[in-house]
């Protein structure tokens, strides 16, 4: 019941004609159409991609701040996306936390403004390679999804993505057990957290080194929801990623 969803974050790379290149090669397809499909464009790049884009596929900010507007010279407000006809953001991508030092609550504080403002938000966690080897995934996720629990009240427009810091952009994916492993905890605390209902329909998806030839095993596990992509999302591949189910 719960749509497959593949995101591609294009993070800080393309120029107009690159952004050309890759939204052709999503119109020719050929798109599962049971799956829903997201881009995450540089801010720069989100008016003139959204205009070209067909319909079907999702045009998303990969950040945005936490109030209307005002004196935070820099930034940019869910209300200005929704001004250029943007529906979605990523928020609290590993690299917003560990490059630009974005914690926890201000991550929060950015998803529940996003969502007040009617954007829907990829919301990302994930645990670095140390917490994962100290034994502590558990403890860091359920930290950083409680976070976000606290300021919000409505899950209906959020998609959770696991991204464990150690497989993004490494080529170390995490094997489909390891993603399953986590998803499951994440499902379960949803349920014992929030409720039943928005942990059956609350899709978790994964990012980490997903690719052509990794993306049919995980897609295959019951708490995989589809996936968030980096460098695949940059390539003709990301068809074959899209279509994981097909
Ligand atoms: P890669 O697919 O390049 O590992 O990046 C994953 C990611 O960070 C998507 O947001």
């Amino acid at each position: 019941s719960r749509k497959f969803f593949v995101g591609g974050n294009w993070k800080m790379n393309g120029t107009k004609k690159v952004a050309d290149e890759l939204l052709s090669n999503l119109v020719k397809g050929p798109l599962d159409p049971n799956v829903e499909v997201l881009i995450g464009v540089p801010a720069i790049y989100l008016d003139f991609v959204k205009e070209k884009a067909p319909c079907n596929i999702y045009v998303a900010a990969q950040n945005c701040y936490k109030t209307e507007k005002g004196a935070f010279t820099g930034e940019i407000s869910p209300s200005m996306l929704k001004d250029i006809g943007i529906d979605w953001v990523i928020l609290g991508h590993s690299e917003r936390r560990q490059i630009f030092q974005e914690t926890d609550t201000l991550i929060a504080e950015k998803v529940n403004h996003a969502l007040e403002s009617g954007l829907s938000v990829v919301a990302c966690i994930g645990e670095t390679l140390e917490e994962r080897e100290a034994g502590q995934t558990e403890a860091v996720v359920a930290k950083q999804i409680k976070a976000i629990k606290e300021k919000i009240c409505n899950w209906q427009n959020v998609v959770i993505a696991y991204e464990p810091v150690w497989a993004i952009g490494t080529g170390k994916t995490a094997s489909p057990q390891q993603a399953q492993d986590v998803h499951k905890i994440l499902r379960k605390w949803l349920c014992d957290e929030v409720s039943e209902t928005v942990a059956k329909t609350t899709r978790i998806i994964y990012g980490g080194s997903v690719t052509s030839s990794n993306c049919r095993e995980l897609a295959k596990e019951c708490d995989i929801d589809g996936f968030l992509v980096g460098g695949a999302s940059l390539k003709p591949e990301f068809v074959e990623i899209i279509n994981a189910n097909q």
